[in-house]
């Protein structure tokens, strides 16, 4: 029986062709028939969307033809190539579930210097086995200070020092030849000061006006700031940024030159998705929504998560589903993970949201479990909420150009007898280094003195202890320091989802101090881990005996194993108790005879798990670790665990 939302869907899509037809009448009847079809199925999903957003509005029926005009003219330019692209992801709509998918994620200048030279890296991904690669925001921005880019001046011009909007689509089809989907930022929730649009406000022309949020005093912003939280308490205190030359406040979440665009302007609504469809055109083929949680307002609330913020994303991609059905939503979410998991979509609108998004409570529990050498916090709270829709995925990384903020769950933590602040405390301690005993050398960024709050920098190398153990020159506390990265390396490689290498970590690069030098970005310590590529050093990954080939061989043989695993693919996942505090173990697919058994030794100290342990998930004989063959004892009753030790255990024949 057709619901509410099909019959106005119905509707509204037989009012709505006359209109649009004549945009698309220059395209083949094949092509035209398909924007038909797949507009008469999303219109419910459209409207379910937009009404609750705009529906109030006098004018809602313009702004909707005005959207759905923007849509046909894309469909309308949209490459040949892309089209054919789109009809393949229709067809196999779990394409990102292979265990095949190895993303990364680079600078391009600091990785490469340029796009062209860029490409000039595909055999470099094709060494490591990547097929998804995130670069960091390459489009026009200020140029001292941008936030690295997530500043956007146009999202049509690419930064000129890393090349032009020719050399992006130019790379796109490149990747896409070598088997590599391109994924890019979609700052959406700000510009830059700099955008045009924002200049038009600032110049006093009403109708930019109404892209941001501007108050003539501090009345509203007051009312507002009650409830926000400072995302940048030290290097741009406050969520308003005050403009002398207007003498008005402008909403800035995040950095004084990052306006908050105002949603609640259906005009923005189409703005936006037209910047998105121009660069799906260019051969993007997933979105990394950054910031997704901040782009809706409501007064007497955080304005973050609010239920808006959900349906924006949903609108854009029902759209999304019209004009270019291959392309992905990644959810970049760091809040708690109650919210976080709101980004896939819920109940039936389950997938229709983000299909991926960031695991960062997994990130945080192996950086917690690292420091505790324990596992239980991280067994509580993934038992709990590893679990996703089947038709979305995690992408799960040790860390990436952000901050690492300890956004596990108080309520979890207590369950296991964890006070959460106290525990944050001990983790910040730990992590910069004040812990007595440690061996990370991370940075404290952004303390908030009202809060007690802080997150913290530093290369993955670096927490993990080489940078001190190469100081100290001790061997076994390299050793260590080598196989915590490579532990914690072999956990996103197989728990389920995507896993993403955040690059220069596959050779453990350390923290990169020099960005204290540089006036544009000394205050903002992230930077200590955005490093330059050194690819001298990186060619130490064919020497043996180097530290870099040893990490190199070690996750690129990894990846090469999570290839050949079907077990890996998807998000199915058991915990499985070890009945070892120390010693993290999971079942992937485990209905599978080909099923794969996961275990990790947290601790410095050698551990040993009993058989009956594998023998109750159905290991029992003809088993082998493929991490390290023949290294199971198959007639002793216990499995013994090295120092930091990880196995991946399956039958073999
Ligand atoms: C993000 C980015 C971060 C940036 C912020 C503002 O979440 O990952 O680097 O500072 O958004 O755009
Ligand atoms: C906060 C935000 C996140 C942003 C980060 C930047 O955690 O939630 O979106 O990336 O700050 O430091």
């Amino acid at each position: 029986m057709a619901n509410y939302w099909q019959i106005e869907g119905q509707k509204t899509f037989e009012r709505l062709q006359p209109r649009l037809e004549n945009i698309i009448s220059d395209l083949p009847q094949e092509d035209q028939t398909k924007f038909w079809e797949r507009l008469e199925r999303q219109m419910p999903d459209i409207l379910q969307t937009l009404v609750p957003l705009y529906g109030e509005r006098y004018d809602f029926f313009y702004h909707l033809e005005t959207i759905l005009a923007a849509a046909a003219e894309y469909y309308l330019r949209r490459p040949a190539e892309l089209k054919v692209l789109d009809v393949e992801r229709e067809a196999n709509t779990s394409w990102f579930q292979s265990e095949q998918m190895m993303g990364a994620v680079c600078y391009v200048d600091r990785f490469a210097g340029d796009l062209k030279h860029l490409a000039g890296k595909i055999p470099y991904f094709q060494e490591l086995g990547i097929t998804y690669l995130h670069l960091m925001p390459l489009f026009l921005s200020p140029e001292d200070n941008s936030d690295g880019g997530y500043a956007v001046s146009d999202y049509r011009q690419v930064d000129p020092a890393l090349g032009t909007m020719g050399d992006l689509r130019e790379l796109a089809h490149l990747f896409r030849e070598n088997g590599i989907s391109l994924v890019i930022d979609f700052v959406f929730n700000h510009t830059s000061d700099e955008h045009q649009w924002a200049e038009k406000a600032r110049a006093g022309e009403d109708a930019y006006r109404e892209y941001y949020f501007f108050f003539r005093d501090r009345t509203m912003p007051d009312a507002y700031e009650q409830n926000l939280r400072e995302i940048f308490p030290e290097q741009a205190p406050g969520s308003f940024t005050y403009l002398k030359d207007i003498d008005m406040w402008v909403w800035t979440t995040f950095n004084t030159f990052q306006w908050d665009l105002n949603y609640s302007n259906p005009v923005v609504f189409r703005e936006m998705l037209s910047e998105m469809l121009f660069l799906a055109n260019v051969g993007v083929e997933i979105f990394r929504l950054d910031a997704v949680a901040f782009t809706w307002k409501r007064l007497g609330t955080n304005c973050e998560n609010q239920p808006e913020a959900h349906l924006l994303i949903q609108a854009f991609f029902a759209i999304m589903q019209v004009v270019a059905p291959a392309v992905l939503f990644k959810s970049e979410a760091i809040v708690h993970p109650d919210d976080v998991v709101r980004y896939f979509g819920r109940g039936d609108r389950a997938g229709k949201e983000c299909q991926i998004s960031y695991n960062p409570m997994l990130m945080v529990l192996l950086w917690d479990a690292l420091a505790t050498r324990k596992v239980n916090l991280m067994n509580y709270a993934l038992a709990k909420r590893f679990a996703i829709p089947d038709n979305c995925a995690w992408v799960n990384y040790v860390r990436v150009h952000d901050d690492i903020g300890w956004g596990f769950a108080d309520e979890d933590a207590a369950m296991v007898g964890i006070n959460g602040f106290d525990h944050r405390q001990f983790l910040n301690a730990f992590y910069t280094g004040r812990f007595e005993g440690t061996f990370a050398r991370g940075l404290p960024f952004n303390y908030n003195p009202k809060t007690g709050d802080m997150r913290i920098s530093g290369m993955a190398a670096s927490l993990v202890g080489l940078e001190q153990a190469l100081e100290l020159g001790i061997a076994e506390y390299i050793e260590h320091a080598i196989r915590r990265h490579l532990l914690i390396h072999s956990i996103i490689l197989s728990i389920g989802g995507i896993p993403l290498l955040y690059l220069n970590d596959e050779v453990a690069t350390m923290n990169d101090y020099s960005y204290e030098d540089d006036p544009n970005i000394a205050q903002d310590n992230r930077w200590v881990h955005r490093p330059y590529t050194d690819w001298e050093n990186n060619a130490l990954r064919d020497i043996p005996g180097t530290i870099q080939h040893r990490v190199f061989s070690e996750i690129q043989r990894m990846i090469e194993l999570r290839k050949s695993l079907p077990a890996l693919a998807g998000n199915e996942m058991k915990l499985v108790n070890t009945h070892n505090g120390n010693i993290f173990g999971f079942v992937r697919s485990p209905d599978r005879v080909d099923k794969v058994m996961v275990l990790a030794n947290f601790s410095e100290h050698p551990h040993f798990i009993l058989k009956e342990v594998l023998i109750a998930s159905g290991l029992s004989h003809k088993i082998d670790d493929l991490i390290t063959p023949g290294s199971i004892d198959l007639k002793s009753e216990a499995v013994v665990m090295e120092p930091y030790q990880y196995r991946w255990i399956t039958k073999v024949d």
